[in-house]
């Protein structure tokens, strides 16, 4: 393999997580993919061979890709089994004090060498890195979602990253069939700075009375040309995980413009968080 690494551990079995552990999987990493309970980890490995499956379906993929996929991911409940990875993506909650717990613990016992990446669709990586013993060897690769379809990683040095760091999370991506664009560690970075504040207009073009849900969609989709309407892919990407990103850029960029919808964070305090909650600005029960 070009990046010269061979294990992929993956922090986090969330959507996201999910979605990196089967595309470098497929790329014939061999990925352990860390969650808190084996439940969790279990359900995640139903759910990717449950996407495994939808392409070899639709014929992306072959059967024994799927098989072999399957088989190069294992579950794990213990940070300590990411000990011996060659990087590590971590994709957990968009939570900053959850990610400092998360490399506290992981930092002592992963190996030196490691490379430490986060998906954070949001945070300073600069930051972030400041939380590990690597900062040197920290970095962003920020995928999309759904990852096995989103052709674009965004990565993002912080400001001690170096640059083979840099190239081996380029290598890294080049590896899984996808694109590089890279972005400075500003607020939310290239893809969410302008796409958040766009759904968040949404929720206030809903809030003020402007159009209803499937109007503001219908607009969207067919005025558009846009694959989904915005509030469809907020409960997509989870109405928590929005929220989290309008308010990292409304403090980190000082500018009202970025103001959260109240109706956004009305939705949140009711835990109508989407898709994965069963509710949102849609029903999904
Ligand atoms: N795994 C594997 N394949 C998947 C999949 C998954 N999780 N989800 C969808 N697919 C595949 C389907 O099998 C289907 O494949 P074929 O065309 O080969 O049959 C294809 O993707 C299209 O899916 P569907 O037919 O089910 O539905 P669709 O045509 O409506 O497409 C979509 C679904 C790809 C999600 C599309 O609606 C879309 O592109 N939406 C916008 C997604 C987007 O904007 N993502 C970025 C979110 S922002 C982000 O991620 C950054 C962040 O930090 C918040």
């Amino acid at each position: 393999m070009t990046t010269g690494m061979t294990k992929i551990g993956v922090i986090g079995a969330g959507q996201m997580g999910c979605g990196i552990a089967h595309v470098a999987a497929l790329a014939g990493y061999d990925v352990t993919l860390y969650d808190l309970s084996r439940d969790r980890t279990e359900a995640a490995l139903a759910t990717i061979n449950g996407n495994l499956a939808r392409q070899v379906a639709s014929e992306k993929i072959a059967e024994d890709d799927r098989k072999a996929a399957l088989s190069r991911i294992t579950g794990s409940t213990g940070l300590g089994d990411l000990a011996p990875m060659d990087l590590v993506i971590e994709a957990a909650t968009e939570d900053e004090t959850v990610k400092r717990k998360i490399y506290a613990e992981l930092c002592p016992v992963l190996n030196p060498a490691a490379i430490l990446a986060t998906n954070t669709s949001s945070l300073s990586i600069t930051r972030l890195a400041a939380a590990t013993d690597r900062p040197e060897r920290f970095m962003g690769i920020h995928f999309m979602n759904p990852v096995p379809v989103m052709k674009l990683v965004e990565l993002v040095r912080g400001i001690a990253t170096e640059e083979r760091t840099f190239e081996t999370a380029k290598a890294f991506v080049a590896s899984l069939d996808k694109v590089v664009t890279v972005a400075e560690d500003f607020p939310a970075f290239i893809v969410n700075r302008i796409l958040l504040p766009m759904i968040n207009e949404a929720i206030y073009t809903l809030y003020e009375g402007v159009g209803t849900v499937d109007g503001i969609d219908t607009a969207m989709k067919l005025g558009a040309n846009h694959p989904m309407g915005p509030l469809q892919l907020a409960d997509f990407i989870g109405l928590d995980t929005c929220l989290s990103i309008m308010q990292v850029l409304h403090d980190g960029l000082a500018d009202s413009k970025y103001r959260p919808c109240p109706l956004l964070v009305k939705y949140v305090e009711a835990g109508w968080l989407g898709r994965k909650a069963g509710r949102g600005f849609y029903d999904y029960r």
